[in-house]
């Protein structure tokens, strides 16, 4: 067997893609620019943070949000939090209630954190009037109220009413158009941009499209069909993209390739071609997996796997692909070895699995080791990283997982969109 990495050879009109321009950082006014001394500042960060026992679990998002409250606080604004945790509908459910994330941020800041168990009204309004200079209150979960995701005009003003000032620190939530990401703005003045959101657009934007090369990027996940868009802006930017994850299968296919029972969508096959036709055209080195680990039966649930075996190109009848194999994983190091900035969205497999995680945790390990710049896009690949112990070791690990997606994409993200422009 020749051990090939498939480059695109087809052509397909590049007129399926569309081109865009997103948001440069320097063009939105930030809080390093802004005095907000001894005013009333409605802070929108992303607490959407996973609890075990009402305990956070993963305090990521917390943690990136402390440079934006301590600057703030120290300055001697009054700093208002806002946030939603998960989706509990539009109805108050102690399940989704902020108070733990309250008392995990009081430890963190080493000050105290008032929590305020409504985010309008009256109670509001009392707490933020005995708020001193440098005082830090967290409001209740936004999403108690359905008016919050319909970005409610009137809702929006009753959030706005404590406040003065609008900063926006909430990377992870900045593609929804929601009452307190960005119909507060209508309300408040001035309205900028905290460090994290910052950070995000500068290494997820200014980095990758002026990038140090090469630029390698490796792209993973389930599913042609949720990177398509991210693949395609990447194509004007990257000089190297590999696949990873479920998604290389639909490209196998495209490529007259067999792939067992690997998940895979076959009503996308003339999209990845069409991919693999703008790689082609425009001479981005484009990379398939060389070899597949693959197994019989999986139970996900139980964390359990069959029979596996590697497979080199075709994958056999009764056979699911669950990760990279080792030359693939050789081809893959290889490229990011040379690499000056690595980008990189989407586990390699199933890597929750622990028979399935070797291809994804080699990846995490080659990252880590580069002297590139490194950017971790949010969501899995995050999780992965974490999970293989390099958390520290990579440049910048987004804490957006769709919003980062969106912004790779080149869309306009709502809740950046609404602020002053530098
Ligand atoms: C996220 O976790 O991606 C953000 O907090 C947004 O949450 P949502 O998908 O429920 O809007």
């Amino acid at each position: 067997m020749i051990f090939i990495a498939f480059i695109a050879i087809f052509r397909y009109p590049l007129s399926a893609f569309s081109f865009s321009q997103p948001i440069i950082m320097s063009a939105i006014k930030t809080i390093e620019s802004t005095n907000l001394s001894g005013k009333r500042v409605f802070v929108r960060v992303d607490f959407n943070v996973p609890l075990s026992n009402a305990n956070v679990s993963d305090d990521s998002r917390i943690k990136a949000a402390l440079p934006t409250i301590r600057h703030l606080s120290k300055q001697g604004a009054k700093v208002i939090l806002a946030s939603h945790l998960g989706r509990p509908k539009g109805k108050v459910d102690p399940a989704f209630s902020l108070a733990p994330v309250a008392s995990d941020l009081e430890a963190k800041l080493g000050q105290s954190v008032r929590f305020v168990k409504d985010c309008i009204g009256p109670d509001v309004d009392a707490a933020v009037a005995e708020m001193a200079n440098g005082d830090v209150l967290l409001l209740e979960n936004v999403r108690f109220y359905a008016e919050e995701e319909k970005n409610d005009p009137e809702f929006a003003r009753k959030l706005a009413s404590c406040a003065e000032a609008f900063v926006n620190d909430a990377f992870g939530t900045a593609h929804r158009a929601h009452a307190s990401t960005a119909g507060v703005a209508d309300y408040l003045s001035p309205k900028v941009a905290g460090f994290l959101i910052e950070k995000e657009l500068a290494y997820l934007g200014d980095k990758t499209n002026k990038p140090e090369r090469p630029f390698t990027v490796i792209l993973g996940g389930a599913k042609v069909s949720d990177k398509i868009t991210v693949i395609d802006a990447l194509l004007d930017k990257a000089d190297t993209i590999l696949i990873g994850g479920a998604m290389a299968y639909t490209f196998a296919l495209a490529q007259g390739r067999s792939v067992g029972k690997s998940l895979c969508e076959p009503d996308k096959v003339e999209t990845a071609r069409a991919a693999l036709a703008k790689a082609e055209a425009k001479g981005v080195k484009f990379l398939l997996p060389v070899d597949n680990l693959a197994v019989d039966a999986l139970d996900f649930g139980a964390g359990t796997v069959g029979n596996s075996k590697v497979f080199e190109g075709n994958i056999e009848d009764g056979w699911e692909g669950v990760d990279i194999g080792p030359k693939t994983v050789e081809l893959f190091s290889e490229e990011c070895r040379k690499a000056k900035t690595i980008l990189w969205n989407g586990p390699m497999g199933i890597f929750e699995i622990k028979a399935c995680n070797r291809g994804t945790f080699a990846i995490a390990d080659v990252i880590a080791n580069s002297e590139a710049t490194s950017i971790i896009g949010g969501g899995d690949s995050v999780k992965a990283i974490n999970k293989a112990g390099y958390g520290e070791r990579v440049t910048f690990m987004s804490t957006g997982g769709g919003a980062s997606l969106e912004f790779l994409e080149g869309k306009t993200l709502p809740g950046v969109a609404v602020l002053d422009k530098a």
